[in-house]
Formats: C-alpha cells, sequence, structure tokens
C-alpha cells in the first residue's frame, strides 16, 4: 500500500508553518496510522532529515494525547475513535493523507502536529477534583448512589482531555471539556460540597485561558471520542448560573 502525507511542518509556536509531502510507500493496511507515522520517520532519519512530531502514549485511545486533524477533521473520519486507533484500512491505496495539528489560540504549536494542552489541565486544577474526604476502599458502598447517576457520571468520566472537542468547534471553545470534568463530579454525593466551588472557578478558568463560547452547534459532540453528550454543556450552563446567583 502506498499513501503520500502532506504533513503540517513547524519548528515551533514563534515560527510560521507549512505542509510538506511525504510519499510513504511499502504500508500495509492492517498498521496504525501511528506506525505509518514511525516508519515515515524512521526514514526521514535514515536520510539525516527532521522527524514527524506527534503526540502519543498508550496508543489504545486512553490516554487522549495522540490528537490531530486527519483530512480536516479531529482523529479522522470515523465517530467515536482516537487519531491512535485510525488504521490504513480505512484510506485508499495512493490515497493523499492531511495531516495537521488541532487548531485553537489555546493550543499553541509545539512542533509538527504535538500542541501545548496544559491550558487543559490548568482548568483541572480549578478544583476539578473531590477534597472531602471520602472514607476507605471498604466504605465505599456506604453512600448510595442511584443507577441513573452512577452511570451518567461514569459516561462523563469518560472524557480523556484529547481536545477534539475544541479543535472541532469553530469558537474553539473548551465548554464540552470543562462540563464532562465538572458533572461527573457535580452529580456523585461527594462531589456536591464543592459543587459551587468547583463550577464557578472551571468556568473562570476556561475562560481565562482564552477558549471561544459555546453556541451549541453540537461539532464537538460529533467528534468526541468519547461520546460526551451535549447535554453536558446544557447542565453546566444550568449550575453556573444557580451558583452565580446564589453566591451574589
Ligand atoms: S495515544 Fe493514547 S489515546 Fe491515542
Amino acid at each position: 500500500m502506498k499513501l503520500t502525507f502532506k504533513i503540517w511542518r513547524q519548528q515551533n509556536s514563534e515560527t510560521p508553518g507549512e505542509l510538506k509531502t511525504y510519499p510513504v510507500d511499502n504500508l500495509n493496511e492492517n498498521m496504525s496510522l501511528l506506525e505509518a507515522l514511525d516508519q515515515l520517520n524512521e526514514s526521514l532519519v535514515l536520510k539525516g532529515e527532521k522527524v514527524v512530531g506527534f503526540d502519543h502514549d498508550c496508543r489504545e485511545g486512553i490516554c487522549g494525547q495522540c490528537g490531530f486533524m486527519v483530512n480536516g477533521r479531529a482523529h479522522g473520519s470515523h465517530s467515536h475513535q482516537t487519531t491512535c486507533q485510525i488504521h490504513l484500512r480505512s484510506f485508499k491505496d495512493h490515497e493523499v493523507v492531511t495531516l495537521e495539528p488541532f487548531r485553537a489560540k489555546s493550543f499553541p504549536v509545539v512542533n509538527d502536529l504535538v500542541v501545548d494542552r496544559s491550558a487543559l489541565d490548568r482548568i483541572i486544577q480549578k478544583n476539578g477534583f473531590i477534597s472531602a474526604n471520602t472514607g476507605t476502599a471498604s466504605e465505599a458502598n456506604s453512600i448510595l448512589v442511584s443507577k441513573n447517576i452512577a452511570d451518567q457520571a461514569m459516561d462523563l468520566a469518560a472524557c480523556i482531555g484529547c481536545g477534539a472537542c475544541v479543535a472541532s468547534c469553530k469558537n474553539a471553545s473548551a465548554a464540552l471539556f470543562t462540563s464532562a470534568k465538572i458533572n461527573h463530579l457535580n452529580l456523585l454525593p461527594q462531589g456536591k460540597m464543592e459543587a459551587a466551588d468547583r463550577t464557578l472557578q472551571m468556568v473562570a478558568q476556561m475562560s481565562e485561558e482564552g477558549f471561544g463560547h459555546c453556541s451549541f452547534t453540537g461539532a464537538c459532540e460529533v467528534e468526541c471520542p468519547q461520546n460526551i453528550s451535549l447535554s453536558s454543556i446544557a447542565r453546566m450552563n444550568w449550575d453556573y448560573v444557580k451558583f452565580r446567583l446564589l453566591k451574589d
């Protein structure tokens, strides 16, 4: 199998970037896209050229490190999968595949396809955790949680913080990410004590980081590899207004 990659090459956030073309031969359709980039990088090393920078860790769709744009879509054209889960059989032989970094003001380019997503970490640092003493593991079932609430919290906790929601949003909003991180804690009895501070502080940090406002176009929900629902944003907005009124 042969593919031609058009890859965004950029030294760092201060320098301009450009698309460069790399034809890659002898690919196997069962290889992952990241393995194809590994193969390309090995050939670049042999030629004494600079390798293509891309982020990854687990390569199993768990860690959220690997996101970039594949043919104009965050994590490629298949729904609910991460970039590391794309296999070459999803492309046609001799296809031209364009790879670009996630583009958002709050995600500066570190190198080539790697962006700095630490803005998402700073949102989590603003109370995106439970500091109340919730007891030992053996006491885990002493606070009853209904199946419906537990399921909702688990679905939202599935967010892997990859940033695809930001990259796919025309406003570069991080509302889907922030709402998932707020709601999976606020829904649980253990998270309710700090719900007001958590909601107000995390939303404030989201704005501070320069992410845009949500206008409910829903692109984030479509591209989210973990299928986080847009209703999470509505819940966050409702709680934000409620807690603001209670605080004022
Ligand atoms: S490398 Fe971990 S989700 Fe892709």
